[in-house]
């Protein structure tokens, strides 16, 4: 059975929209566990666009299920998640002018950079995951940087015009997911994923966990975040029963 971890960063971007004290994310984390989110997603930029230090903290001392903290392989990253101790920490490449986090992490590029943050985590007792493009290099590559999971950037498909662009990255999708498994890494999946796209990751039976944000923070503005995140919860029980 997957599980369903909840990104609340845009409800800490909604607040910044305004330099307001609300909405606040702890609020929204809690709710969401309330609500069926079986983990807690954050991503402290390195511009604090969103998700501050006080929010990381807080999350930390609340999330009664687990809390998953995506950042950049930096000094400054490194000593906050050593020491919040989050239950994972997920490990992102990071541009200040991008919108949103735009490709996975270039292992093959970056290899002794990221094998030198993964161990620094791990020694310090943080499993690690690495966000990556439906690469099976890059598959292969997390494996020897020691990364205990791996997360495929789900965006090229989720972002398909289409079909055969779709059924493309599908394919890509599932050939990640394939090797990651044979190789032992968890597979988490991420990245534009909304209540439409994430049917198709039927396809797809080794994802253990979803990282949803946008699409349930866009929904939660309409109905709520209760029933947001149980819609979605409920979407993610019956692709892998
Ligand atoms: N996974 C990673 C690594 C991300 O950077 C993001 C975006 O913050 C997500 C998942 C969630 O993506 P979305 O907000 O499009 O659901």
């Amino acid at each position: 059975m997957a599980g369903l971890a909840v990104n609340i960063d845009h409800i800490a971007t909604i607040r910044e929209a305004r330099k307001a004290s609300y909405p606040d994310p702890i609020a929204a984390a809690l709710r969401a566990e309330m609500a069926g989110a079986d983990g807690i997603v954050a991503h402290l930029r390195e511009d604090r666009r969103h998700v501050n230090d006080r929010d990381v903290r807080l999350l930390r001392e609340v999330i009664q299920t687990r809390f998953i903290l995506e950042m950049a392989a930096t000094d400054e990253m490194l000593a906050i998640a050593l020491e919040v101790m989050p239950e994972l920490v997920t490990l992102v490449p990071e541009k200040r002018e991008e919108v949103t986090t735009e490709g996975g992490l270039d292992l093959v590029a970056n290899r002794e950079h990221i094998e030198k943050a993964v161990t620094r985590l791990q020694d310090g007792g943080i499993p690690v995951s690495i966000f990556i493009d439906a690469d099976l290099d890059q598959i292969r590559m997390a494996r020897e940087v020691g990364a205990d999971f791996v997360e495929i950037h789900t965006g090229a498909f989720c972002d398909a015009e289409t079909d055969d662009e779709r059924q493309v990255e599908m394919e890509r999708i599932k050939a990640a997911a394939k090797l990651a498994h044979e190789l032992e890494l968890g597979v988490n999946a991420g990245h534009g994923i909304n209540y439409d796209s994430v049917k198709a990751f039927k396809e797809v039976p080794e994802i253990d966990e979803y990282s949803i944000g946008h699409s349930i923070v866009a929904r939660a503005a309409m109905v709520g975040m209760d029933q947001a995140v149980r819609d979605m919860a409920q979407l993610v029980k019956e692709l892998h029963p």
